[in-house]
C-alpha cells in the first residue's frame, strides 16, 4: 500500500517517513512539497532530505493559485486577532495539491506531520476527508514530542540538520512567515532580532536617508494590480512589496493567538506585503463605500476571516459572503499612496472615480451646497442627544424622590 506525505523536509515530516513504514506498514511512501512561495532554500532542504531518505519526491507549483487566494483575502480585509492570515490561507491550497498527487499516484492513504495541538491538522483534514483515502497523522497518533523526534532522528541517522530552521518551528509562504516553539513558548520571552528574516528592524532605513518612501498602489475591483503605475502579476506584486516594505520593518506581529482547540499560543509573524495591501485596501474602501456598507462589511469580513482561519473557505456560507464582498468591490477601483515610516505602511492619499465624497459639501470654505446652508444643521443639533438628555433627567428626578 502507498501513502502520500505532506513533506517539507523539516523535523516533523522527516521522522514521519520511516514511521509510516514501521508503525503503519505502508511499504511505499511518497513525499509531496507544494510551492506556495517558500524561499528557494526550503526547497533545497526538502530535495536534499528526500534524497537522503531515498524518498520519492514530488514538487507541485501552486504559487499562482495561492497568490490569487491572498488577494481575495485582501478584498475581505482578512485578519485574525489582528494579524493578516497566512498559514490558514495556504493550508487548503496545499492540501488540495497533495490530494491530487495522491490520487494520480494511486495512493490509498495520505499523511501530514502536524501535531494534535494545532490548527493545521484540522485544515488539512477538512480537505482530505472529502476523499476516501485513509488519513494518517503520525505525530498526533503516536503522541510524538519534538524531543522524542530529535532522539529518534539521531538513532536512525536521519538527515535533520535543521538547516536555517534551528530550534524554531517555521512556516513560510508568499503571504507570511510564522515562527513559533522552543523559547518562544514562554510568552514573557523577548525574541532576539534574528527570528526575523523578512523585516529589518523598524526605524533603521528611514533615519539613514532622512526620507520616507512613498508608493502608489492601484486597485481594480478590490484587487491590487499595479505599483507606481506599473502592472504586475499577483506573485510578483506580493514579492516586490515583501522586499520593499520589509526593508522598512513593516509587518511584524508578536502576539498570543487563540487556536481552534482553545489553546493560547505565542506566535510571531512577518507579513510586510500583506500589511501594506490591507492598509491600502481599507483606505480605499473608506473613500468609496457608504458608511452603512462599511459597517456591514466589517461583520462580513469578520465571518470570512473566521472561516479562513478554520481552513473552511469552501463552506457555503463563504459563497454567500463572497457575493456581498464582490458587489462592494465593484467600486474599489482607484489608487492609494502609502508612506513607509516608523515600521508602518501608512495610507497618506487616496483617489477614485467612485469616491462618495463632495469636497464642496464638506469644505469649511464653502457656505451652502445644493441649497443646504450651515444654518440648516441647527435643527439637527437641537435634537441631537435629546433622548439621552431626557433619560438622564427622568432618572435624576426618580432618584430625588
Ligand atoms: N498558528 C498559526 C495559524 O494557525 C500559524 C501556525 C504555523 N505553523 C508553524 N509551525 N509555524 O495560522
Ligand atoms: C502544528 O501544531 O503542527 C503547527 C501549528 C498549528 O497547526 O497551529
Amino acid at each position: 500500500s502507498k501513502v502520500a506525505l505532506a513533506f517539507s523536509g523539516g523535523l516533523d515530516t522527516t521522522v514521519c517517513v520511516p514511521l509510516l513504514e514501521e508503525e503503519y506498514e505502508h511499504d511505499e511512501v511518497i513525499g509531496v512539497t507544494v510551492d506556495v512561495g517558500q524561499p528557494a532554500a526550503e526547497f533545497d532542504e526538502a530535495e536534499e532530505t528526500a534524497e537522503a531518505l531515498d524518498l520519492d519526491h514530488y514538487v507541485v507549483d501552486a504559487k499562482d493559485a495561492f497568490a490569487d487566494q491572498c488577494l481575495d483575502a485582501v478584498k475581505a480585509n482578512a485578519t485574525y486577532q489582528g494579524y493578516p492570515l497566512g498559514t490558514a490561507l495556504a493550508r487548503p491550497v496545499i492540501a488540495e495539491a497533495i490530494l491530487d498527487v495522491a490520487k494520480e499516484e494511486g495512493c490509498d492513504a495520505i499523511a501530514h506531520g502536524c501535531t494534535g495541538k494545532g490548527n493545521d491538522q484540522l485544515r488539512f483534514e477538512a480537505v482530505w476527508r472529502e476523499s476516501d483515502l485513509e488519513v494518517i497523522a503520525p505525530v498526533r497518533e503516536l503522541g510524538l514530542t519534538r524531543e522524542w523526534e530529535m532522539e529518534y532522528a539521531e538513532k536512525k541517522d536521519l538527515p535533520v540538520e535543521g538547516g536555517n530552521e534551528g530550534d524554531w518551528s517555521i512556516d513560510t509562504n508568499l503571504w507570511s512567515r510564522s515562527v513559533e516553539g522552543d523559547d518562544l513558548e514562554d510568552p514573557g520571552y523577548v525574541p532576539p532580532e534574528d527570528i526575523y528574516e523578512w523585516t529589518d528592524a523598524p526605524g533603521q532605513k528611514e533615519t539613514e536617508d532622512g526620507e520616507f518612501e512613498t508608493i502608489e498602489l492601484t486597485f481594480e475591483d478590490g484587487k491590487p494590480v499595479a505599483i507606481d503605475g506599473e502592472e504586475m502579476p499577483a506573485v510578483q506584486l506580493i514579492e516586490y512589496l515583501n522586499d520593499l516594505a520589509g526593508s522598512y520593518g513593516v509587518g511584524r506581529t508578536d502576539m498570543m493567538e487563540d487556536r481552534m482547540l482553545g489553546l493560547k499560543v505565542r506566535e510571531n509573524y512577518e507579513h510586510p506585503a500583506a500589511t501594506t495591501l490591507l492598509n491600502a485596501h481599507e483606505a480605499l474602501e473608506g473613500l468609496v463605500l457608504t458608511e452603512e456598507e462599511r459597517a456591514f462589511k466589517k461583520q462580513v469580513d469578520q465571518q470570512w476571516a473566521e472561516k479562513a482561519y478554520e481552513g473552511l473557505l469552501s463552506a457555503p456560507l463563504v459563497d454567500a459572503l463572497d457575493g456581498f464582498v464582490d458587489t462592494t468591490q465593484e467600486k474599489v477601483t482607484g489608487t492609494v499612496t502609502i508612506k513607509f515610516e516608523g515600521g508602518q505602511a501608512r495610507p497618506v492619499g487616496r483617489e477614485s472615480d467612485y469616491a462618495v465624497y463632495s469636497e464642496s459639501a464638506a469644505s469649511f470654505n464653502t457656505e451652502s451646497v445644493d441649497g443646504i446652508a450651515q444654518s440648516d444643521a441647527t435643527g439637527v443639533a437641537k435634537y441631537h442627544g435629546f433622548q439621552s438628555r431626557l433619560a438622564n433627567e427622568v432618572a435624576a428626578n426618580v432618584e430625588a424622590k
